[in-house]
């Protein structure tokens, strides 16, 4: 793993679309893996930046984000679908047929997990899967326990992630209990991770993922360890806890 520290929220997310952007420069056509919550919202500016001024296009873009929730219309405001309208999509020019979420409204959601499974399988997999980490070391929705092989899933939410989300919804009631979230295995399979850690409140989590070396499922991230290609960035508020 490499971690690049940067100053701040701003300089992570200039910092991570330059990867992206890198990309989609020089691939035909690239797959990237999205992620939602607060920490890539300024990564999506960057990259609508860059299409505005004309530096990018993402019409040969291919996207999977990692999760939805389940239960959830994709024209609530809160589903990760729309989330990713309103903060990336609708402002360039992907494709809206190249763009992938777990249909969390899915009558039968196993066969939705099988079927996203083999969606990311043909389009050869993901290219740079865009990272964000919880409180409680999980990425996607995998939460402490979940096994590292797990391929695409339904899971039960944490209580304490149901608590965090719930700053997004009027009431801690109305945050699903469930989600559909890429396995682990799935996104160990990307070529590339891009992990963006932000605030002092992901401290405790960055120094668990860089400085404890037990590769333990109780701390989901701590599996990237193992991954090949694996950048973090992260801003010197969520770096303060390291030791160096
Ligand atoms: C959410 C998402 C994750 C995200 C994480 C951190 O529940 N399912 O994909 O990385 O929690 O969110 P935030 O970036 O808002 O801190």
């Amino acid at each position: 793993m490499k971690l690049i520290t940067v100053k701040n929220y701003d300089e992570m997310s200039q910092k991570a679309s330059s990867f992206i952007l890198d990309l989609i420069q020089s691939k035909e056509k690239p797959v990237l893996g999205l992620a939602t919550g607060s920490t890539p919202e300024g990564l999506y500016k960057y990259l609508i930046k860059a299409y505005e001024e004309g530096k990018a296009s993402f019409q040969h873009v291919t996207t999977f984000n990692l999760d939805e929730y389940v239960g959830m219309e994709r024209t609530d405001a809160n589903s990760y679908y729309s989330f990713m309208q309103e903060n990336f999509f609708k402002h360039v020019d992907i494709s809206p047929s190249q763009t992938f979420l777990p249909n969390g409204k899915a009558v039968d959601l196993q066969a939705e997990c099988k079927n996203y499974e083999e969606l990311i399988a043909n389009a050869n997999q993901v290219d740079i899967q865009v990272l964000g980490v919880g409180l409680n070391g999980h990425i996607g929705f995998n939460e402490p326990g979940t096994s590292f092989s797990s391929r695409t899933h339904v899971v039960d939410l944490d209580e304490s992630t149901r608590q965090a989300n719930s700053r997004f919804f009027e009431s801690l009631d109305e945050v699903p209990t469930q989600a559909i979230t890429m396995g682990i295995e799935t996104i160990m399979e990307s070529k590339m991770i891009l992990l963006l850690v932000s605030g002092e409140q992901k401290a405790e989590a960055l120094v668990r993922l860089l400085e404890d070396n037990a590769i333990t499922e109780d701390f989901p991230a701590s599996i990237l360890r193992e991954h090949p290609n694996v950048i973090i960035i992260a801003d010197e508020a969520a770096s303060n806890h390291l030791s160096k």
